[in-house]
C-alpha cells in the first residue's frame, strides 16, 4: 500500500492567514483577483503548498521553490503540474472549489486530486456529451434526473483526478477517459500516461462536495483538515487520523 496524505483546508477561515506567505510575484497576482472567493482559494493553495512543502522537505517555507514547467510539452510552458525543486519521488496535486483547497501527497506513488461544489450549475446532458464515455453517458441517463448532476460531477472528479496525475489535464478528451470502473482507462494513452491504469479513489469530503483521487499504487490515505497555518510549520507531517477511504472505492 502506498500512503498517500489528504489535506482539506476551508480558504475563508484561513486565506488571511496564509498571506504573509506568498511569494512577491503571488502577492501581486493575488491582488489581481476581481473574485473574493477565488483570491482567496489562489492564496491558500499556493501557501499550503509552501508549508507543506517546507514540512515534508524539512527546509524553511521560503526555501521551498515550486516548478509549474510543463514536462509533456516541447514548450516547457508554466501550465505543468506542479512539482517541488529538490524533491524527487515527492509528489503531489493540488484542487480547489467553493471554499475548500484540497492537497493530496505522496512519497510512494504519483497522485492526481480534483474536487468540486455538488451544486454547480451545469447541464449533464449537454456536457456529458462531451466529456462521457458512451456508456457512461447511458449509465448516466438511466439515472432519475435529479441524481444526475450528482453523478456526473463524481465521474468528473475521477476524470480529472486522472488527467491531472501525470500533468496532462483537459488536453486529453475526457470522454476517453473511461472512470466508472476502479480505475482509469484509455485505449490509446498519451505519451507520459502512467504504465498502469491510475486507481481512482472517491475521498470523505463535507457533504456539499464530492473529491476524487488518483493513484499509480493502491493507496492508504490519510486525510486531515488544516484548522491552523501555526501547526504545520517545519513539524514533520504525521496524519493524526487514518481514514480509509478504501482505494476503487466505488462512486
Ligand atoms: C490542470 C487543470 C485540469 C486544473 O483544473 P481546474 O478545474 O482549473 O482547477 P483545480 O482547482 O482542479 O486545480 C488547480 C490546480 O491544478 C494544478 N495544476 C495546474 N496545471 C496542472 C497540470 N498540468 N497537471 C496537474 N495539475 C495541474 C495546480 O496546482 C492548480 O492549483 P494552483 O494554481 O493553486 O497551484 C486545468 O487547469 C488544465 O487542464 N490545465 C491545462 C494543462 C495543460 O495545458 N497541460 C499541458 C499538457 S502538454
Amino acid at each position: 500500500m502506498a500512503d498517500v496524505e489528504v489535506w482539506v483546508a476551508d480558504a475563508v477561515v484561513l486565506a488571511q492567514q496564509a498571506e504573509p506567505l506568498l511569494s512577491t510575484a503571488e502577492t501581486e497576482r493575488s491582488a489581481r483577483y476581481v473574485s473574493v472567493a477565488a483570491r482567496r482559494l489562489f492564496v491558500l493553495s499556493r501557501a499550503l503548498q509552501r508549508l507543506l512543502g517546507s514540512a515534508y522537505l524539512g527546509v524553511p517555507p521560503e526555501r521551498v521553490e515550486v516548478d509549474r514547467s510543463c514536462r509533456l510539452c516541447s514548450d516547457g510552458g508554466d501550465h505543468g503540474k506542479p512539482y517541488l525543486r529538490g524533491a524527487a519521488g515527492l509528489d503531489y496535486s493540488v484542487s480547489h472549489a467553493g471554499r475548500l483547497v484540497l492537497l493530496a501527497w505522496s512519497s510512494a506513488c504519483r497522485v492526481g486530486a480534483d474536487i468540486e461544489r455538488l451544486d454547480r450549475r451545469l447541464d449533464p446532458g449537454l456536457l456529458g456529451a462531451r466529456t462521457l464515455a458512451a456508456a457512461e453517458q447511458a449509465d448516466l441517463d438511466a439515472l432519475p434526473a435529479a441524481d444526475r448532476p450528482a453523478r456526473f460531477l463524481r465521474l468528473w472528479t475521477r476524470k480529472e483526478a486522472a488527467v491531472k496525475l501525470a500533468g496532462h489535464g483537459l488536453t486529453v478528451p475526457l470522454a476517453s477517459v473511461r472512470v466508472d470502473g476502479p480505475t482509469a482507462c484509455l485505449a490509446a494513452p498519451p505519451a507520459g500516461w502512467p504504465a498502469e491504469p491510475p486507481m481512482l479513489t472517491t475521498l470523505p469530503v463535507p457533504e456539499e462536495y464530492t473529491a476524487a483521487l488518483a493513484t499509480t499504487a493502491a493507496p492508504r490515505v490519510a486525510l486531515r483538515e488544516i484548522t491552523d497555518l501555526a501547526g504545520i510549520g517545519l513539524a514533520p507531517a504525521r496524519p493524526a487520523d487514518r481514514r480509509d477511504a478504501g482505494p476503487g472505492a466505488t462512486i
